[in-house]
């Protein structure tokens, strides 16, 4: 498989964790990780492969590094490359907005030629709404680090292994 590059916003570390957990499960592959707050878009341009990651702050908010780091994003040449999305979130405080940031990065992303990989099932997921379902789907991981972390290494090793079934 082709390197791939994770890129996250966190603010209270556990996106960041994430990443590292998604980063230890393949360990055939060069991956790199990049906080998005000192990313910039040559570095994400050097990826065929593109995991991105950040935490939902209130309806519809993102964390405030990845906010930030979404005019890159737009500016950026991602024509071609495949992309997955995971999103951290709390489904049991949170549940009308349980992992909003998905599907708000998703929408940015949308019409610029990428190809979105890594689709999850909502099944086993306790919430009222989310930005982030589109057909029936999540279109990412979602992991919730604060209700249910002893659910996310199990997420965490699905979604891997459809990564490695789908990206470059
Ligand atoms: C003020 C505040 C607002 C939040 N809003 C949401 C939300 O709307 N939806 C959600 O799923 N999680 C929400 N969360 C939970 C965070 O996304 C969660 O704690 C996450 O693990 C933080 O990740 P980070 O430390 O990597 O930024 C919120 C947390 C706080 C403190």
């Amino acid at each position: 498989m082709k390197p791939i590059g994770i890129f996250y916003g966190s603010t209270t570390g556990k996106t960041e964790i994430i990443a590292k957990k998604i980063k230890n499960q393949f360990t055939d592959t060069q991956i790199d990780i990049y906080n998005v707050r000192f990313a910039s878009e040559k570095d994400l341009e050097k990826y065929d492969n593109i995991i991105l990651g950040t935490s939902t702050w209130g309806k519809a908010e993102l964390q405030k590094d990845f906010k930030d780091f979404l005019s890159i994003l737009k500016k950026a040449n991602l024509r071609g490359k495949k992309i997955a999305i995971f999103g951290v979130g709390d489904s049991s405080k949170y549940p009308v907005s349980f992992a909003d940031s998905i599907g708000i990065v998703f929408e940015v992303l949308e019409g610029k030629g990428a190809i979105f990989v890594g689709e999850f099932s909502v099944k086993g997921y306790h919430f009222e709404s989310s930005l982030s379902i589109f057909g029936d789907k999540f279109a990412g991981l979602p992991i919730d680090e604060d209700s249910e972390c002893d659910l996310n290494k199990e997420r965490i090793s699905m979604w891997t292994d459809l990564l490695k079934l789908s990206l470059n």
